[in-house]
């Protein structure tokens, strides 16, 4: 096989263009491998700009896998309070418990042995063997899938499937500079070859890239169906105090505190009041106040005048704004 002359190129780019990220800092091996982790787990589903000042706050107070394992759950929320998909903090907790108490406090090298630890699939796994360990593996997120889509201008459904562009990884070459070169590749993605308006006047590539020499930039995305479902949220309300619950029913948000509600059948002509996505579930709610006549397990009366004091879901906090203005 010839060797690629990308990395090559892009470490020379991201030497010189790279942002100062606190996981890109230079680390003992130990700092590398937990900041790796935390970091991939924040970065799952948020940006960039978005993660690095609840990064800081997290590392900053829980300095280790150690004070990770040990830590209060419920307090734990806080730091991941505002980024969503909060089930992601609960699997990076057991995961430091795991590795507590069966790996001495550190990560495992091996991808099988990371894909086998709470919230840690194929993506963060391959994440944290390149930057955590500095290993020739290459993370599939998408920025990297959309500089492969753009360097082979591959648009067809059956050429941008996760299986193709995994089988297509192998045009990017390795670099003995494992963990410099994933996260080269992943700040091309995000800072030049962008979804919509790529900068192709500062791109490293362009000798190399097929979509440049068509002049066509297009991506084409595998479309996840939303699937559309109907709520009815019950509001029991006290002078300030609204009756929030414990959420044990639902899959998404589970045991956060959210207004009590119910799945119902779909209704196509009755006004939906509120609208939310939560992973792939296109969520339409109808809004009704109510009055108490039953008690309800693991509720709590919260007074909507000092929010800041809970720990809630950014769903559960726009309803109190809505309510507020309706
Ligand atoms: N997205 C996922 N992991 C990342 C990283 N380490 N740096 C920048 N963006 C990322």
């Amino acid at each position: 096989m010839t060797k690629s002359i990308l990395p090559k190129k892009i470490l020379y780019w991201y030497d010189n263009n790279k942002r100062s990220l606190p996981w890109r800092k230079k680390l003992s091996q130990v700092k590398r491998e937990y900041y790796t982790l935390v970091s991939e787990f924040m970065l799952q589903q948020t940006q960039v700009v978005t993660v690095v000042p609840y990064f800081n706050n997290f590392v900053k107070d829980i300095p280790n896998i150690s004070s990770l394992a040990k830590f209060n759950e419920h307090k734990l929320l806080k730091y991941w309070e505002g980024l969503g998909y909060y089930s992601r903090v609960r699997n990076l907790k057991k995961t430091a418990q795991i590795l507590e108490k069966d790996f001495k406090g550190r990560l495992p090298s091996t991808i099988e042995e990371l894909k086998l630890l709470p919230g840690i699939g194929e993506y963060t796994a391959n994440a944290i063997m390149a930057i955590g360990f500095n290993k020739p593996f290459i993370p599939l997120d998408g920025n990297i899938e959309r500089v492969i889509k753009r360097l082979l201008n591959l648009k067809l459904i059956s050429e941008i499937s996760k299986e193709n562009l995994i089988s297509k990884k192998k045009i990017l070459g390795t670099s003995i500079r494992a963990s410099d070169y994933a996260q080269a590749l992943m700040e091309l993605g995000a800072l030049i070859c962008r979804p919509k308006t790529p900068l192709c006047s500062q791109c490293p590539l362009t000798k190399n890239c097929k979509s440049f020499k068509n002049d066509d930039f297009e991506i084409i995305k595998e479309r996840k169906k939303k699937i559309d479902k109907f709520y009815l949220l019950n509001i029991y309300k006290k002078n300030d105090k609204f009756l929030l619950i414990k959420n044990i029913k639902f899959s998404f948000l589970k045991n956060l505190k959210i207004f009590p509600m119910d799945e119902i059948p779909k209704y196509n002509n009755i006004k939906k009041d509120l609208n939310f996505k939560i992973s792939n579930i296109n969520m339409n709610i109808i809004v009704q106040f109510t009055k108490i006549n039953e008690s309800i397990p693991n509720s709590y009366w919260v007074d909507s005048t000092k929010l800041d004091s809970y720990t809630l879901p950014t769903f559960t906090k726009k309803i109190f704004s809505y309510l507020e203005k309706n």
